[in-house]
């Protein structure tokens, strides 16, 4: 079993450093940001993710799992040093790496016996040599010999936990043989293909598979929109298509669009990258614009439904970028609250973990209550931005009862149209006929 020091407490630190515990290594996650290793030592876990407080509480307790600022002395007793800080997107589109650089100089001025650095967070392709430039750049003693590789995460959010426990393939990019061995021995518990490449490779499989999950995601949107136009059923074609074993079913759901912390920020970067190389990536460049436009189709309908939004009052179930996470970056939400705002509307929303960071978004400007029918009642429509499960069990009789008109949009196709006749509603989803209700219908 390995001695490892995970740099990065955030999300992927987090999430690896645990769950490398859990398999059976003896694991120091660090981070500068002492009150966050004042939190985790005093026993809380930061971040909503479904599984993380048990396996991190069971690996502390055996005594596999430490959280430390002291980042020398995590240096000093690992073999294997593991980058997990964060890469935002910079003004231009391009990942900011100071946190990289950071770790990577604070590494090599602290490297005084033989080391594997090991790059987690994701980083433009390149970058694993950047870091070994770095850390070469800050050693006291250069004879100490160190290698660095690269080995990118997949881990979804909301279901990290078993993704990782689960995982598919895993990738590891090194120019040693060793290093790429010694990388791939703290996966061995997991018994996991490993996938062998150059470190310019596993960089580039981190964007390739992103952008890739994106494509198909503005590809499905795209078609969602010509099949409202052209009478067909976007959910039918998905499964049509998907289950063609070439296309699979998978990341073809039809929504408002994706969000959160990779998709966004990876295809930037992605496309970032390629117009420094020279490559104009017009196929990327469609996606991304699909995506942001995506977001905007609901509030096409909503209009279209209610008219001005003017002294509407508007009800907004789900916030997060997705279920089971109180994440909301590059959230569809934060364009949509605003914009109807921005109309005229008075907004009032719920979500049923991202209530936080919903106060941290949209501050005084929403109303913010405390159960779905709370959020709803009163209101002209009713807005569905995130398909959490208790919203696929909403109440369709009281919530036509408690809305002053009986309009619901749903932007993740969460029930099937046929059932909104019954409730007497009208119903507008992504890539599917409308329901209108007609008063008349309900005493017919
Ligand atoms: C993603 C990748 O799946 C993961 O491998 C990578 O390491 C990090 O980025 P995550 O952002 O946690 O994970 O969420 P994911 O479940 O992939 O969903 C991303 C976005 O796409 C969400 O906004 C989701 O609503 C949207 N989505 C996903 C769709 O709109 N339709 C789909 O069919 C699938």
């Amino acid at each position: 079993m390995k001695k490892i020091a995970m740099f990065g407490t955030g999300y992927v630190g987090l999430v690896n450093g645990a769950c490398l515990a859990h398999i059976g290594h003896s694991v120091l996650c660090c981070d500068i940001d002492d009150r966050k290793i004042g939190t985790l030592n005093a026993g809380r876990i930061p971040i909503y993710e479904p599984g993380l407080d048990l396996i991190v509480r069971s690996a502390v307790t055996e005594g596999k799992l430490a959280f430390t600022s002291d980042l020398a002395a995590a240096v000093e007793r690992s073999d294997l040093l593991f980058i997990a800080v964060g890469t935002p997107m910079g003004h231009d589109g391009a990942a900011d790496l100071r946190y990289v650089q950071a770790v990577a100089e604070f590494i090599g001025r602290h490297l005084r016996t033989p080391k594997t650095v090991v790059v987690k967070s994701t980083v433009p392709v390149g970058t694993s040599r950047k870091v070994e430039r770095w850390i070469a750049g800050q050693m006291a003693d250069p004879s100490v010999r160190f290698d660095v590789a690269s080995n990118p995460e997949f881990l979804r959010e909301g279901s990290a936990v078993s993704d990782f426990l689960n995982m598919e393939r895993c990738i590891v990019g090194a120019d040693r043989e060793e290093t790429i061995e010694e990388v791939a021995s703290c996966f061995a518990p997991l018994d996991v293909p490993i996938h062998r490449t150059g470190r310019e490779s596993a960089e580039m499989i981190k964007y390739a598979a992103n952008a890739f999950l994106a494509t198909k995601i503005s590809f499905i949107n795209a078609i969602a929109n010509l099949c409202e136009r052209m009478g067909a059923d976007v959910e039918d074609v998905a499964e049509g298509i998907g289950s063609d074993s070439r296309i699979g079913r998978s990341f073809l759901k039809a929504g408002i669009g994706y969000g959160g912390s990779c998709f966004p920020k990876d295809t930037h970067a992605l496309r970032w990258m390629a117009e420094n190389a020279g490559y104009a990536f017009p196929l990327l460049e469609a996606v991304i614009r699909t995506n942001r436009e995506q977001k905007f189709v609901l509030l096409g309908k909503l209009a279209e439904a209610v008219g001005s939004l003017q002294g509407t009052k508007i009800g907004v179930l789900g916030l997060a970028f997705k279920p089971n996470t109180d994440d909301m970056r590059e959230a569809p939400s934060l364009d949509i609250v605003p914009a109807l705002l921005g109309g005229g509307a008075e907004v009032r929303v719920y979500d049923p973990v991202a209530m936080e960071e919903a106060r941290k978004a949209f501050g005084e400007e929403v109303t913010y209550a405390s159960d779905p029918y709370e959020a709803i009642a009163g209101c002209d429509a009713c807005l569905i931005l995130t398909e959490w499960p208790q919203f696929l069990e909403l109440d369709l009789d009281r919530v036509r009862e408690l809305l002053k008109r009986p309009i619901l949009l749903d932007g993740r196709n969460c029930f099937p149209p046929e059932r909104m006749r019954r409730h007497f509603l009208t119903y507008y989803s992504v890539g599917r006929e409308p329901v209108v209700f007609e008063p008349s219908e309900q005493y017919a």
